[in-house]
């Protein structure tokens, strides 16, 4: 007997989600890698995928993984993410992972006999907010970072990823490549909410994925010379945050001469931080996302140049380091063809958001379901998806399911 799909007003499982992780400063949802409320998440779906009569295990990178049958090859894997950015909306990840477990319950439920594995997967750490890395448990899994680098990057409070999978109870001396678990996926499938106005403009409730921009995040480092706010004249500082604010302008006026780039600095760190002190040095990310590798590659260089002689009257120095790096996505199209099929009439949307389908994409056969947000905003507590949406996303994920079954 399954659990009713819709309560509240909104699927289950997103109900059940609904107080794991608010965050009461930024508003929205704060859930990052093994921090308190990525665990409660985990602990849900496990305790969820169980109810369902899976079997589920965690691989060495802290994926997790719910398996309808004898783990094996040729499996079609459905899911998604469950950890969010800082002050997150709901739907940014938990959707995919609580409407792949609907879709899969109710299959179970129907009674068919799958003739393949079939398995429901949260990977870890897709938002890359707390160790920067976007992707990094697909990409672990796929061998596109070295799990040595991995292992030393480091949270805002210090602490390292090694030092986290131990407390939570992960081996770091095990991250890396993970044939056996890629091996077993034949087909992946994610359905994830649509985060820009896609589907609104055409007035649809889902779409198929074409396309992943380009994107990247680059650290730029300004250092200053830290000094008392009241005994430094104004002609004799080095003054970071000030360097800070003429390059968050470079970037963005960098990105408006190029048409189909976006570039945006949505997170800054001052050191020391204090109300009376002109800082030593400032940190800022850059996301800078393109058509193409080479036109966001471009992009990047072009905003180092203008940055570099933005800040030149500051007396500050700078250097900018990327710290991650997801080349364009094509989804196969026959993948996405044959999969649409079984929900006639879907439109193809192109995205600009980062998603683990795009890293698996590069491995084996993978589409991407997009289900409507009628704000057209995300990474925001705004973000937000129509019950019907989403229940009309549960069952097109059902029937494609079925028809590779
Ligand atoms: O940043 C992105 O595009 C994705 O939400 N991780
Ligand atoms: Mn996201
Ligand atoms: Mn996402």
């Amino acid at each position: 007997m399954t659990t009713p799909l819709v309560a509240h007003g909104q699927l289950t499982g997103l109900y059940d989600l609904s107080e794991i992780g608010r965050d009461a400063q930024r508003g929205g949802y704060s859930r990052h890698l093994w921090d308190p409320a990525d665990l409660e998440m985990r602990e849900w779906f496990i305790e969820r995928a169980r109810r369902i009569g899976l079997d589920v295990e965690q691989d060495r990178n802290g994926n997790l993984w719910a398996w309808w049958g004898t783990p094996g090859t040729n499996a079609v894997a459905v899911g998604s993410h469950l950890d969010s950015v800082p002050g997150g909306g709901a739907y940014d990840g938990p959707l995919g992972v609580v409407s792949a477990l609907e879709a899969v319950a109710r299959l179970k439920a129907s009674g068919i006999t799958p003739t393949r594995p079939v398995v429901v997967v949260a990977f870890a750490e897709e938002e890359g907010s707390r160790f920067g890395l976007a992707c990094l448990g697909s990409r672990l899994m796929t061998g596109e970072v070295d799990p040595a680098y991995a292992r030393q990057l480091t949270d805002r409070n210090g602490i390292s990823l090694e030092r986290a999978a131990q407390a939570a109870g992960v081996n770091p001396a095990h991250f890396g490549p993970d044939p056996q678990s890629l091996g077993r996926i034949a087909l992946f499938i994610e359905l994830h909410v649509e985060q820009g106005r896609g589907l609104i403009d055409l007035d649809s409730p889902l779409a198929m994925a074409s396309s992943i921009l380009a994107h990247g995040r680059w650290r730029l480092s300004i250092n200053g010379q830290g000094n008392h706010a009241g005994t430094t004249g104004m002609e004799h500082r080095r003054d970071p945050v000030l360097a800070a604010a003429r390059a968050v302008i470079a970037v963005n006026d960098t990105a408006r001469t190029h048409a189909g780039t976006r570039a945006t600095v949505g997170r800054l760190e001052v050191v020391p931080g204090g109300t009376n002190v002109i800082a030593s040095q400032v940190n800022a990310w850059i996301d800078a996302r393109g058509e193409t590798d080479a036109s966001t590659r471009s992009l990047v260089e072009e905003i180092r140049a203008n940055v570099t002689s933005a800040l030149r009257l500051t007396g500050c120095d700078a250097s900018i380091t990327e710290e991650s790096w997801n080349g364009t996505v094509h989804f196969d199209s026959e993948t996405t063809g044959s999969l649409a099929e079984a929900i006639a009439g879907v439109p193809l949307l192109p995205t600009g958001a980062g998603h683990d389908a795009g890293i698996l994409a590069g491995h084996v056969p993978s589409a991407m379901l997009f289900v409507r947000n009628p704000t057209g905003i995300s990474h925001s507590p705004e973000e937000f998806a129509e019950v019907d949406d989403c229940v009309a996303g549960v069952q097109a994920l059902q029937a494609m399911l079925r028809s590779v079954l």
